[in-house]
């Protein structure tokens, strides 16, 4: 509610603003000088993504497929308005942009820029181009039906598969020349107002139907020396691929061959302009991987992160697509993508109400961003994956979670780069979990009454989750739903007498100000806090005696 009219006030305010703007005429050079470019920036192995320099957590949302069309806005902007998301995901084809070899059209990125600042939202644009899960069906015609420039990858027994090889010269050169012409373009439209934050560099990249190309340019990288960037990062000694990586030499030398492509592509688009860029994975089981070429091979799978971070230092990180609704499956990615030297941004996730509750385990990984696929009213599903059908009720348990985040979204951003965020998500199975905090720990518990010590039983629908940000010594925020949240000493200290002191409820408005409502206590506190249906922002406060 606070969310909508907020958004109603600055689309009114908006015009006026820009009006302002273009009567002073300087306003823009100023703004340019002023504000700096989105950046993610790591310290202690933690990561932080900065907007117009402050800590920035993205509350996203990803079109379908085929929304990328000007026609197709419409439908898309009342979904990312009801989910209160801050930032969309939107692709931009190279087949789009240069139909015709060498002649481009930008037209559709105007209007979405254009339309985007009008719904006072950011953008991700995700570069469509050599690889848009695994195959080159986002390139143009006159790439994807030139086998002989652009050549195909190359099966064991000789026959050729789909997707491109990324040992095609011809083809990096293309694909980055039309990337830097994007670059170009979108520096001259948003290079001052920086509403677009952030690029995916191809799509889903990798290989089904085999672990590596078999052309003779596959087979003489196989046998050419591990760069050495690979090898201090796996902290091998030289050798070949097939020398220092035996049975695993095929994938992770077309990991390298991929990775090292991707780099070229952002590498150059970067030089142009600068903003933050990441690679997406089409991910394999966690537990049960299966061979390579049953899964994506090459792309940034949960085995070859060392290898694409070495091949791939433009890269800012490489993000998980989850589409697995089961707990322990989910926040295993989590566990591997979140690394010292990798953000963690789930940059597509499914859409319906198993996965909504994912946010908070995200942020309890120092996430800087959670992103639903198929957001918007186009009539598509991709289903079994996501819901059967997108609604305002598909999108409910989604808008809920990010009407609750969005106020405390800088905040959240903030803290967490200082290691002061956890988050956890209700379980499939176990219904309660404890999260150390270090100063204290934190029973979280799901499907209990709200009065009285009865055990857990675990919500009818998996909605539980919690989010505790850390603001001073022995002070917490605390936001969620379907929870209860009891404090508890920390380790070692058991049977230390302690106290909720206070236990504040309010809300943040959107200059991170705190607006005080009620004092929790009595039957609202005696058996823990218990988080519920509603929207609800705590500050508590705690003390030993
Ligand atoms: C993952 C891809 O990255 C998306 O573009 C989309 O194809 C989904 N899979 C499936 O809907």
């Amino acid at each position: 509610m606070i969310i909508s009219a907020r958004r109603s006030l600055r689309h009114l305010l908006l015009p006026l603003l820009c009006m302002g703007v273009a009567t002073l005429g300087l306003a823009s050079t100023v703004q340019a000088a002023s504000t700096p470019l989105p950046r993610v920036v790591t310290a202690d192995g933690r990561h932080q993504l900065q907007v117009d320099g402050k800590p920035y957590l993205i509350l996203g949302a990803q079109v379908n497929n085929s929304s990328g069309w000007p026609q197709m806005l419409p439908a898309v902007w009342p979904a990312i308005e009801a989910l209160h998301a801050n930032t969309v995901q939107v692709p931009i084809g190279w087949g789009q942009v240069e139909p015709t070899r060498g002649q481009f059209d930008f037209s559709f990125l105007d209007t979405l820029v254009t339309q985007a600042r009008e719904h006072d939202v950011r953008l991700v644009l995700l570069w469509f181009a050599t690889w848009k899960n695994n195959g080159p069906n986002y390139a143009p015609s006159w790439v994807k039906l030139d086998n002989k420039r652009y050549p195909r990858v190359v099966k064991k027994d000789g026959s050729t598969l789909g997707s491109l090889s990324p040992l095609g010269t011809a083809t990096l050169e293309a694909d980055r020349n039309a990337f830097v012409a994007l670059m170009k373009h979108l520096r001259q439209i948003d290079g001052d107002r920086h509403t677009v934050i952030m690029v995916q560099v191809e799509n889903e990249s990798g290989t089904y139907g085999s672990d590596r190309d078999y052309s003779a340019a596959g087979d003489k990288l196989l046998q050419s020396p591990v760069p050495a960037a690979v090898l201090k990062k796996t902290g091998k000694s030289a050798g070949s691929w097939s020398q220092v990586f035996g049975k695993d030499a095929a994938e992770y030398s077309y990991a390298w061959a991929i990775a090292h492509y991707i780099e070229q592509v952002a590498a150059a688009g970067k030089a142009v302009y600068n903003l933050p860029m990441y690679a997406n994975a089409a991910l394999r089981d966690p537990f049960n991987p299966g061979p390579p070429g049953g899964y994506s091979s090459g792309g940034p799978t949960d085995n070859v992160i060392d290898i694409w971070r070495a091949a791939a230092p433009s890269l800012a990180f490489v993000s998980p697509d989850i589409y697995m609704r089961e707990y322990k499956k989910y926040t295993a990615v989590l566990d591997r993508y979140s690394r010292p030297d990798n953000a963690l941004f789930v940059a597509e996730t499914g859409n319906d109400t198993a996965y909504a509750r994912y946010v908070f385990a995200t942020l309890g990984h120092q996430g800087i961003g959670f992103s639903p696929f198929g957001m918007d009213y186009t009539r598509y599903s991709n289903w079994p994956l996501g819901a059967k059908a997108i609604t305002p009720e598909t999108i409910q348990p989604f808008a809920a979670n990010y009407e609750l985040l969005a106020p405390l979204a800088g905040l959240i951003a903030k803290q967490s780069f200082e290691g002061k965020v956890w988050g956890a998500s209700e379980p499939d199975d176990t219904h309660e979990e404890t999260l150390d905090l270090g100063d204290w720990r934190v029973q979280v518990s799901y499907g209990r009454p709200q009065f009285g010590m009865d055990p857990p039983k675990g919500n009818e629908q998996k909605l539980g989750g919690v989010v505790i940000v850390q603001l001073a010594t022995n002070e917490y925020l605390v936001a969620g739903y379907h929870a209860r949240v009891n404090f508890m000493p920390p380790k070692g200290h058991d049977g230390q007498h302690f106290l909720l002191e206070k236990v504040q409820e309010g809300r943040y408005d959107e200059n991170g100000q705190w607006h005080f409502i009620r004092e929790w206590n009595g039957d609202q506190t005696d058996y823990g806090l218990n988080l519920t249906s509603q929207p609800q922002v705590l500050r508590v406060k705690l003390a030993t005696y």
